[in-house]
């Protein structure tokens, strides 16, 4: 795995931000439209927020999310609510943003209805954003969530799955493993010890079968970027 290791926060989130905005360009350049897919939580916002002032055409991106809560974006557990307040403003308000919440009565009824707006957008994806937490999920891939065999079934044909893990905290809603792993660009981005600890376990040799090794496995071209 490449790795992109950083002193500050603050420079990982500038050189993360230039890197997809370079690779969204070629995209437009080669294809005249463009795809990315980022994450939520609590690690990206420096990040999104240096994305959003990048200067290419925004018109001709779609933008959307690696996995949401099943919660309105009213919430501030939402992700797309992050997405809104940290990368729909400045340049990139321009973009289309694809959501993968409704108001749904299920999640599945949710994630089925979202597959409609994934599919009109290019693919591969051009860049996508992965984040992770201590217990080696990525996406909404939880290691307790009941479905993670589909989750992770690298010749899956659907697009996003509804995903009920005791640990996840609520519903949740996530793109699926093949989606993610053929993208052109794709980057885990986490920051401080305790998360750069756990990956390091996860990929060690005789390492657990955690969800973050699923996925290293299946996406050779993964990279990493870290800070403390
Ligand atoms: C989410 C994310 C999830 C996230 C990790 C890390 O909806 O929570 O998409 O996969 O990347 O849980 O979250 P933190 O950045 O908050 O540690």
């Amino acid at each position: 795995m490449r790795r992109h290791l950083f002193d500050a926060r603050e420079d990982l989130a500038n050189s993360l931000a230039r890197r997809v905005s370079e690779t969204l360009n070629k995209g437009l350049e080669a294809r005249g439209a463009a795809s990315l897919a980022i994450s939520g939580g609590s690690t990206p916002g420096r990040f999104l927020d240096a994305l959003s002032k990048e200067r290419i055409d925004w018109t001709k991106v779609g933008i959307t999310l690696v996995d949401e809560r099943f919660v309105p974006p009213s919430s501030d557990r939402s992700n797309e609510r992050l997405a809104r307040e940290r990368l729909l403003h400045n340049e990139a308000r321009l973009a289309r943003f694809v959501p993968l919440y409704s108001a749904a009565a299920t999640a599945e009824e949710a994630a089925r209805a979202a597959e409609a707006g994934i599919a009109l957008l290019p693919k591969p994806f051009d860049a996508v954003i992965l984040g992770m937490g201590t217990d080696g999920h990525t996406a909404s891939f939880f290691p307790d969530a009941g479905n993670l065999a589909e989750l992770l079934d690298r010749d899956g044909r659907r697009l996003v799955l509804a995903v009920d893990a005791p640990s996840a905290g609520e519903p949740r809603l996530t793109l699926t493993l093949p989606l993610l792993v053929e993208a052109r660009f794709l980057a885990l981005h986490i920051e401080g010890g305790k998360k750069r600890e756990a990956l390091d376990a996860a990929l060690a040799d005789g390492g657990p079968e955690t969800p973050i090794r699923a996925v290293a496995d299946a996406a050779p071209r993964l990279e990493l970027y870290w800070a403390p």
